[in-house]
């Protein structure tokens, strides 16, 4: 659903990002009354991303678990085929996607990295997400709206034709049940000229909780703030994210220095009564009652939060890239 957000320039929607896309420099003119016309550049409006595109693709990672002993967990037939269905879309857009294997327990696990050809290398901005499951199940919620979304926000990027000044990069995460173990390995991987390259990371895990809360991850001010602009502007109401701080692929780099940010709708942890009051949902109930548990299926999203959290990923990406 598109709301009213504030954007550098009061144009928004599909036309407006197509006529940016297709003029290289497009220039407004100021209105001071008496002084010479200003020209300032126009940002291109970020998508509304379409959430039904997001579910079709929790669709096919519930259909993946299914056809591989119910769940897509590491090293296991399942992580392999939701690699392959992302990989596959991101190619077929235009994307040029890396496989970085990596062993963990044994056996080999894998991140998918998806750079969007453009922009300045020297400032990348990244959006990622944890493309595994735990074992127990499906891991629709845990971590297919993630991986779900951020590979639709990737999409809409393709069908903008969007060209921002800095470089986009799109990332999914192996083994992040296991410990982070694909991001850090990743982070470590890098050399010290490669992480100071990286101009922000932002991490999307669990955002389609079926007693969602919004939660914002306080780490970077100007991510953070980005985040709690789109929110606003729709008027919904955050929290911080304290549920386990640090406990997902953000982590490895915040430690290595790179501005992190994030969002997340809650997992085991219990709605208060005030956060029912101002998010609707139950109070006394967990965020997510299914988290890592066979229940973590399609039945297990509640599709306002995954639809918000969805469109506030477009924009971060969108206005943070410019
Ligand atoms: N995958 C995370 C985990 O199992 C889920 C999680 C818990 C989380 N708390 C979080 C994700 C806080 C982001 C922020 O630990
Ligand atoms: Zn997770």
């Amino acid at each position: 659903m598109k709301l009213s957000v504030p954007v550098t320039v009061p144009v928004t929607g599909r036309a407006a990002v197509a006529v940016a896309v297709a003029v290289a420099t497009l220039f407004t003119t100021g209105s001071i009354a008496g002084a010479a016309p200003a020209a300032e550049p126009v940002a291109a409006a970020a998508p509304d991303l379409p959430v039904a595109g997001v579910k079709a693709h929790l669709t096919q990672f519930q259909s993946i678990a299914a056809a591989n002993g119910g769940n897509r967990a590491h090293g296991r037939a399942g992580y392999t085929a939701s690699l392959n269905y992302v990989k596959g879309k991101l190619d077929a857009a235009g994307f040029t996607t890396t496989v970085q294997s990596f062993t963990s327990g044994g056996r080999t696990g894998y991140n998918l990295i998806a750079d969007w050809p453009g922009g300045d290398t020297d400032q990348v901005l990244m959006a990622g997400s944890h493309l595994d499951s735990v074992s127990s199940g499906p891991g629709i919620n845990d971590n297919g709206t993630g991986s779900a979304a951020v590979l639709e926000a990737a999409l809409a990027v393709s069908r903008a034709g969007y060209q921002p000044t800095k470089h986009l990069r799109f990332a999914w995460w192996g083994a992040e049940e296991l410990g982070l173990v694909g991001s850090r390995y990743y982070v470590n991987n890098l050399s010290a000229a490669g992480r100071a390259r990286i101009s922000g990371y932002l991490n999307f895990d669990m955002i389609g909780s079926p007693n969602p809360g919004y939660f914002v991850y306080d780490d970077d001010p100007t991510i953070e703030q980005t985040f709690k602009d789109y929110f606003a502007g729709i008027g919904v109401a955050t929290e911080i994210e304290t549920e386990g701080d640090g406990r997902s692929d953000h982590a490895p780099f915040k430690s290595a220095g790179v501005p992190v940010g994030g969002l997340f709708t809650g997992a085991s942890r219990t709605k208060t009564a005030a956060q029912a009051a101002k998010w609707g949902g139950t109070s006394g109930q967990a965020f997510d009652r299914c988290y890592h548990s066979s229940c973590d299926t399609t039945s297990n999203i509640n599709d306002t939060a995954l639809d918000r959290n969805g469109d506030a990923l477009a924009y971060a990406v969108w206005e943070l890239s410019e």
